[in-house]
Protein backbone atom coordinates (compact mmCIF):
# COMPACT_ATOMS: atom_id res chain seq x y z
CA UNK A 1 0.00 0.00 0.00
CA UNK A 2 1.58 3.25 -0.92
CA UNK A 3 0.78 6.57 0.42
CA UNK A 4 1.06 8.26 -3.23
CA UNK A 5 -2.26 9.58 -4.91
CA UNK A 6 -2.97 7.80 -7.56
CA UNK A 7 -3.35 10.13 -10.99
CA UNK A 8 -6.34 9.19 -12.75
CA UNK A 9 -6.97 8.99 -16.18
CA UNK A 10 -7.78 12.61 -16.27
CA UNK A 11 -4.66 13.79 -15.35
CA UNK A 12 -2.83 11.34 -17.98
CA UNK A 13 -5.20 12.41 -20.52
CA UNK A 14 -3.66 15.75 -20.15
CA UNK A 15 -0.44 15.48 -18.67
CA UNK A 16 1.34 16.31 -21.65
CA UNK A 17 -0.47 19.22 -22.03
CA UNK A 18 -0.37 20.95 -19.21
CA UNK A 19 3.76 20.09 -18.97
CA UNK A 20 4.67 21.44 -22.05
CA UNK A 21 7.46 23.46 -20.75
CA UNK A 22 9.13 20.34 -19.84
CA UNK A 23 8.77 18.63 -23.24
CA UNK A 24 10.75 22.13 -24.43
CA UNK A 25 13.62 20.60 -25.93
CA UNK A 26 15.95 23.05 -24.50
CA UNK A 27 14.79 21.29 -21.51
CA UNK A 28 14.66 17.51 -22.30
CA UNK A 29 17.70 17.79 -24.28
CA UNK A 30 19.93 18.72 -21.54
CA UNK A 31 18.07 16.22 -19.42
CA UNK A 32 18.52 13.35 -22.01
CA UNK A 33 22.55 14.15 -22.23
CA UNK A 34 22.99 13.60 -18.72
CA UNK A 35 21.05 10.65 -18.39
CA UNK A 36 22.08 9.31 -21.17
CA UNK A 37 25.96 9.64 -20.36
CA UNK A 38 25.72 8.72 -17.34
CA UNK A 39 23.91 5.45 -18.30
CA UNK A 40 26.26 4.40 -21.14
CA UNK A 41 25.12 1.66 -22.97
CA UNK A 42 22.81 0.97 -20.40
CA UNK A 43 20.04 -0.43 -19.57
CA UNK A 44 18.61 2.52 -16.97
CA UNK A 45 15.31 1.89 -15.18
CA UNK A 46 12.98 4.92 -14.87
CA UNK A 47 11.05 5.25 -11.59
CA UNK A 48 7.82 6.72 -12.02
CA UNK A 49 8.00 7.21 -15.76
CA UNK A 50 4.88 9.18 -15.94
CA UNK A 51 3.94 9.30 -20.03
CA UNK A 52 7.15 8.63 -21.26
CA UNK A 53 8.70 12.35 -21.35
CA UNK A 54 12.01 11.26 -20.44
CA UNK A 55 12.39 7.65 -21.29
CA UNK A 56 11.02 8.13 -24.86
CA UNK A 57 13.83 10.75 -26.17
CA UNK A 58 16.45 8.39 -23.88
CA UNK A 59 15.63 5.32 -25.52
CA UNK A 60 15.82 7.33 -29.10
CA UNK A 61 19.07 7.58 -27.89
CA UNK A 62 20.17 4.07 -28.20
CA UNK A 63 19.62 3.46 -24.51
CA UNK A 64 17.56 0.80 -23.27
CA UNK A 65 15.00 1.76 -21.18
CA UNK A 66 12.41 0.13 -18.51
CA UNK A 67 10.01 1.95 -16.15
CA UNK A 68 7.99 2.08 -13.19
CA UNK A 69 4.59 3.81 -12.78
CA UNK A 70 1.81 3.91 -10.49
CA UNK A 71 -1.00 5.12 -12.54
CA UNK A 72 -2.23 2.11 -14.76
CA UNK A 73 -3.38 5.29 -17.23
CA UNK A 74 -0.23 7.36 -17.38
CA UNK A 75 1.47 4.01 -18.21
CA UNK A 76 -1.10 3.40 -21.18
CA UNK A 77 0.26 7.14 -22.75
CA UNK A 78 3.84 5.96 -22.98
CA UNK A 79 2.02 1.97 -24.91
CA UNK A 80 1.06 5.14 -27.42
CA UNK A 81 4.28 6.03 -27.97
CA UNK A 82 6.58 3.33 -28.01
CA UNK A 83 5.63 -0.70 -27.77
CA UNK A 84 6.03 -2.91 -24.90
CA UNK A 85 9.08 -4.54 -26.08
CA UNK A 86 11.07 -1.31 -26.48
CA UNK A 87 9.99 0.30 -23.27
CA UNK A 88 8.86 -2.04 -20.99
CA UNK A 89 6.81 -0.36 -18.12
CA UNK A 90 5.47 -2.34 -15.00
CA UNK A 91 2.45 -0.93 -12.48
CA UNK A 92 3.61 -0.70 -9.40
CA UNK A 93 5.08 1.56 -7.07
CA UNK A 94 8.33 2.40 -7.06
CA UNK A 95 9.19 1.63 -3.27
CA UNK A 96 8.82 -1.92 -3.45
CA UNK A 97 8.42 -3.07 -7.25
CA UNK A 98 10.51 -5.14 -9.41
CA UNK A 99 11.71 -5.11 -12.98
CA UNK A 100 13.55 -7.60 -14.54
CA UNK A 101 17.24 -6.78 -15.06
CA UNK A 102 20.28 -5.19 -13.77
CA UNK A 103 20.79 -1.63 -14.45
CA UNK A 104 23.75 0.85 -15.21
CA UNK A 105 21.12 3.74 -14.34
CA UNK A 106 18.05 4.37 -11.89
CA UNK A 107 16.77 7.54 -12.37
CA UNK A 108 13.47 9.32 -11.10
CA UNK A 109 12.99 13.40 -12.23
CA UNK A 110 10.34 15.80 -11.80
CA UNK A 111 10.16 15.99 -8.35
CA UNK A 112 8.44 12.30 -8.55
CA UNK A 113 10.18 11.09 -5.26
CA UNK A 114 8.16 13.69 -2.99
CA UNK A 115 4.99 11.70 -4.34
CA UNK A 116 5.85 8.96 -1.52
CA UNK A 117 4.42 10.69 1.19
CA UNK A 118 5.99 8.98 4.41
CA UNK A 119 10.06 9.21 5.21
CA UNK A 120 9.86 5.32 5.34
CA UNK A 121 8.51 4.85 1.83
CA UNK A 122 11.38 7.53 0.41
CA UNK A 123 14.03 5.12 2.16
CA UNK A 124 12.30 2.05 0.42
CA UNK A 125 12.53 3.84 -3.19
CA UNK A 126 16.76 4.61 -2.40
CA UNK A 127 16.87 0.82 -1.03
CA UNK A 128 14.66 -0.42 -4.28
CA UNK A 129 16.87 1.66 -6.71
CA UNK A 130 19.68 0.20 -5.40
CA UNK A 131 18.72 -3.37 -5.46
CA UNK A 132 17.90 -2.75 -9.60
CA UNK A 133 21.62 -1.10 -9.70
CA UNK A 134 24.54 -3.22 -11.29
CA UNK A 135 27.62 -3.16 -9.24
CA UNK A 136 29.54 0.68 -10.06
CA UNK A 137 25.65 1.78 -11.48
CA UNK A 138 23.65 5.47 -10.89
CA UNK A 139 21.05 6.63 -8.70
CA UNK A 140 19.91 9.99 -9.93
CA UNK A 141 17.46 12.55 -8.61
CA UNK A 142 15.95 15.74 -10.14
CA UNK A 143 14.31 17.42 -6.73
CA UNK A 144 13.32 21.30 -5.98
CA UNK A 145 14.81 22.21 -2.65
CA UNK A 146 11.63 23.05 -0.63
CA UNK A 147 10.87 26.38 -0.92
CA UNK A 148 10.02 27.46 2.84
CA UNK A 149 13.11 30.13 3.15
CA UNK A 150 10.31 32.15 1.21
CA UNK A 151 7.65 32.33 3.92
CA UNK A 152 7.60 35.15 5.78
CA UNK A 153 6.13 34.95 9.77
CA UNK A 154 2.38 34.40 9.10
CA UNK A 155 2.45 33.87 5.32
CA UNK A 156 0.53 29.90 4.86
CA UNK A 157 1.36 29.69 0.91
CA UNK A 158 4.36 30.27 -1.52
CA UNK A 159 3.14 31.16 -5.24
CA UNK A 160 5.31 29.97 -8.04
CA UNK A 161 3.32 30.90 -10.88
CA UNK A 162 0.78 33.77 -10.83
CA UNK A 163 -0.12 34.53 -14.85
CA UNK A 164 -3.39 34.53 -16.47
CA UNK A 165 -4.05 30.88 -17.23
CA UNK A 166 -2.35 29.83 -13.93
CA UNK A 167 -1.93 30.34 -10.20
CA UNK A 168 -0.37 27.57 -8.85
CA UNK A 169 1.07 28.45 -5.14
CA UNK A 170 2.30 25.57 -2.42
CA UNK A 171 1.48 25.07 1.12
CA UNK A 172 3.25 23.30 3.85
CA UNK A 173 2.93 21.74 7.19
CA UNK A 174 6.52 22.26 8.59
CA UNK A 175 6.51 19.75 11.21
CA UNK A 176 5.86 16.57 9.23
CA UNK A 177 7.54 18.01 6.13
CA UNK A 178 3.76 17.53 3.87
CA UNK A 179 3.23 19.94 0.94
CA UNK A 180 0.01 20.09 -1.11
CA UNK A 181 0.95 21.89 -4.82
CA UNK A 182 -2.54 23.79 -5.63
CA UNK A 183 -3.53 24.91 -9.58
CA UNK A 184 -6.20 26.89 -10.15
CA UNK A 185 -6.66 27.09 -14.61
CA UNK A 186 -8.16 29.21 -16.94
CA UNK A 187 -8.61 27.15 -20.28
CA UNK A 188 -8.64 29.61 -23.91
CA UNK A 189 -12.61 28.43 -23.75
CA UNK A 190 -12.64 29.84 -20.61
CA UNK A 191 -13.43 26.86 -18.65
CA UNK A 192 -11.61 27.12 -15.07
CA UNK A 193 -10.24 24.08 -13.26
CA UNK A 194 -8.55 23.39 -9.43
CA UNK A 195 -6.50 20.47 -9.07
CA UNK A 196 -4.47 19.40 -5.89
CA UNK A 197 -0.97 17.03 -5.51
CA UNK A 198 -0.03 15.91 -2.29
CA UNK A 199 4.01 15.36 -1.57
CA UNK A 200 6.64 14.83 1.38
CA UNK A 201 9.73 17.48 0.66
CA UNK A 202 12.96 16.34 1.52
CA UNK A 203 16.11 18.48 1.91
CA UNK A 204 19.47 17.52 -0.53
CA UNK A 205 20.70 16.63 3.58
CA UNK A 206 18.39 13.71 3.46
CA UNK A 207 18.82 12.49 0.24
CA UNK A 208 22.18 11.88 1.07
CA UNK A 209 21.38 9.75 4.37
CA UNK A 210 18.54 7.93 2.37
CA UNK A 211 21.40 6.85 -0.19
CA UNK A 212 23.92 5.79 2.72
CA UNK A 213 20.65 4.05 4.22
CA UNK A 214 21.03 2.22 0.94
CA UNK A 215 24.17 1.54 0.80
CA UNK A 216 24.72 3.96 -1.94
CA UNK A 217 27.86 6.97 -2.42
CA UNK A 218 27.73 10.30 -3.02
CA UNK A 219 29.14 11.56 -6.31
CA UNK A 220 27.93 14.67 -7.34
CA UNK A 221 25.30 17.51 -7.01
CA UNK A 222 24.60 20.17 -9.69
CA UNK A 223 21.62 22.49 -9.71
CA UNK A 224 20.21 21.52 -13.20
CA UNK A 225 20.52 19.34 -16.08
CA UNK A 226 23.08 21.36 -17.44
CA UNK A 227 25.56 21.14 -14.55
CA UNK A 228 25.28 24.85 -13.26
CA UNK A 229 27.12 24.59 -9.64
CA UNK A 230 24.16 23.99 -6.50
CA UNK A 231 24.54 26.64 -4.34
CA UNK A 232 22.91 28.06 -1.58
CA UNK A 233 20.59 29.86 -3.28
CA UNK A 234 19.74 26.81 -5.89
CA UNK A 235 15.89 25.97 -6.29
CA UNK A 236 16.41 22.62 -7.65
CA UNK A 237 19.20 20.13 -7.57
CA UNK A 238 20.09 16.84 -10.10
CA UNK A 239 21.88 14.92 -7.58
CA UNK A 240 24.03 11.44 -8.31
CA UNK A 241 24.92 8.07 -5.97
CA UNK A 242 26.64 5.70 -6.98
CA UNK A 243 26.33 1.19 -5.98
CA UNK A 244 30.01 0.71 -5.03
CA UNK A 245 31.79 -1.64 -7.37
CA UNK A 246 32.22 -4.41 -3.91
CA UNK A 247 28.10 -2.99 -3.32
C1 LIG B 1 5.31 14.71 -12.14
S1 LIG B 1 4.92 13.17 -12.86
C2 LIG B 1 6.49 12.78 -13.60
C3 LIG B 1 6.38 11.82 -14.75
C4 LIG B 1 7.65 11.68 -15.57
N1 LIG B 1 8.73 11.11 -14.79
C5 LIG B 1 8.08 13.00 -16.15
O1 LIG B 1 9.18 13.47 -15.81
O2 LIG B 1 7.34 13.59 -16.93
C6 LIG B 1 4.87 12.09 -11.43
C7 LIG B 1 4.56 10.65 -11.75
O3 LIG B 1 4.82 9.88 -10.57
C8 LIG B 1 3.90 8.80 -10.56
N2 LIG B 1 3.90 8.21 -9.21
C9 LIG B 1 3.41 8.78 -8.08
N3 LIG B 1 3.62 7.98 -7.04
C10 LIG B 1 4.26 6.87 -7.51
C11 LIG B 1 4.75 5.69 -6.91
N4 LIG B 1 4.62 5.48 -5.59
N5 LIG B 1 5.36 4.76 -7.69
C12 LIG B 1 5.48 4.97 -9.03
N6 LIG B 1 5.03 6.07 -9.65
C13 LIG B 1 4.43 7.03 -8.91
C14 LIG B 1 2.61 9.48 -10.98
O4 LIG B 1 1.61 8.54 -11.34
C15 LIG B 1 3.11 10.34 -12.13
O5 LIG B 1 3.09 9.62 -13.33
Amino acid sequence: MTSSDLWTEDDAEHYDDLSAEKFDPNVLGPTVDFLARLAGSGPALEFAIGTGRVAVPLAARGVPVAGIELSQPMADRVRRKMTEADLPVVVGDMATATVPGSFSLVYVVYNSIGNLRTQDEQVECFRNAARHLAPGGRFVIELWVPGIRRFPPGQAAVPFEVADHHVGFDTYDMVTQQGTSHHYRRFADGRTSYGYSNFRYIWPAECDLMARLAGLEFEQRVADWDGSPFTSDSESHVSVWRKPLDG
